[in-house]
């Protein structure tokens, strides 16, 4: 590739923030294009079909419009659902966003891992298949979290969340006695890209220290890999930040760090 590459990165909101922040600090040269499908947030909360009549008509307009080299779907929600329909409708690369199952297991210690992400997410027979596939012995608790990407939203909007409403997703991650760091749960998987947004708080509701696992940095390798090497210096141009709903947001001081410093149009 010769000239800077675009980079399209999706979510259904603005949790594909924390996959993009990685990715821009691995791809300083490209030009980036954000889509938040706002207007049809959370897709936690749609059925199957649902998500896959959205999303692949959706991509289609997205590559015609903005012709990216590469897409990024940044969402666990949608990527264990359209990614092979993605795949089989358009011919360039999709780099997904699953929950990173493997990794959390081959780490723990007590054995015990948590993946939290949303209720489709954990649903999705994709999940369960990463659970047969590489839990490797470990007791895998799935949690289904129904308000947790609200949450994060509502925080990174400014509003403020009080710690019970976070908790009370979290919760049921922690399996075990406290007393016994044998045995309790160790990692807790973050299967939904909004979740790192309000990392530092979990990190003080938690009712002991676990490992959390964020694949934003691998997803940016692999996306690094796939583009081939850098050309070198930083793309100037303004980066593009688009909501379905083509809502007002007037977050772009807020936004600017996710996009590497640069101005958001
Ligand atoms: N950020 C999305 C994910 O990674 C989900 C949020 C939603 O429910 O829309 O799963």
């Amino acid at each position: 590739m010769t000239n800077s590459p675009t980079i399209l990165v999706f979510d259904s909101g603005l949790g594909g923030l924390t996959v993009l922040r990685e990715v821009v600090a691995a791809r300083p040269d490209a030009h980036y294009v954000y889509v938040a499908d706002d207007a049809f947030f959370p897709y936690g909360h749609h059925s199957e079909d649902e998500i896959i009549a959205r999303v692949v008509p959706l991509m289609g307009e997205l590559i015609g419009t903005h012709d990216p080299d590469i897409v990024v779907i940044a969402c666990n929600t949608a990527s264990t659902l359209v990614l092979s329909h993605l795949r089989a409708a358009y011919s360039l690369p999709f780099v997904g966003t699953v929950p990173a199952i493997k990794p959390a297991c081959a780490q723990s210690k007590s054995r015990r891992v948590s993946v939290l992400g949303t209720k489709g997410t954990v649903k999705r027979e994709y999940t369960k298949a990463l659970i047969r596939d590489f839990a490797q012995g470990c007791e895998v608790t799935l949690v289904g979290s129904p308000e947790l990407a609200s949450l994060a939203e509502a925080e990174l909007s400014g509003r403020s969340i009080s710690d019970e409403a976070i908790l009370a997703e979290l919760a049921p991650c922690f399996v075990g006695k406290a007393s016994d760091a044998t045995s309790r749960t160790d990692t807790v998987v973050l299967a939904c890209t909004h979740y790192p947004l309000l990392l530092d708080r979990m990190k003080k509701l938690a009712p002991w220290t676990v490992d959390w696992i964020d694949p934003a940095p691998a997803i940016a390798r692999r996306v690094s890999d796939l583009l081939g090497p850098r050309i070198g210096g930083t793309a100037q141009d303004r980066a593009a930040m688009i909501f379905t709903s083509n809502r007002v947001h007037g977050l772009s001081a807020t936004l600017t760090p996710f996009f590497g410093g640069r101005a958001v149009a």
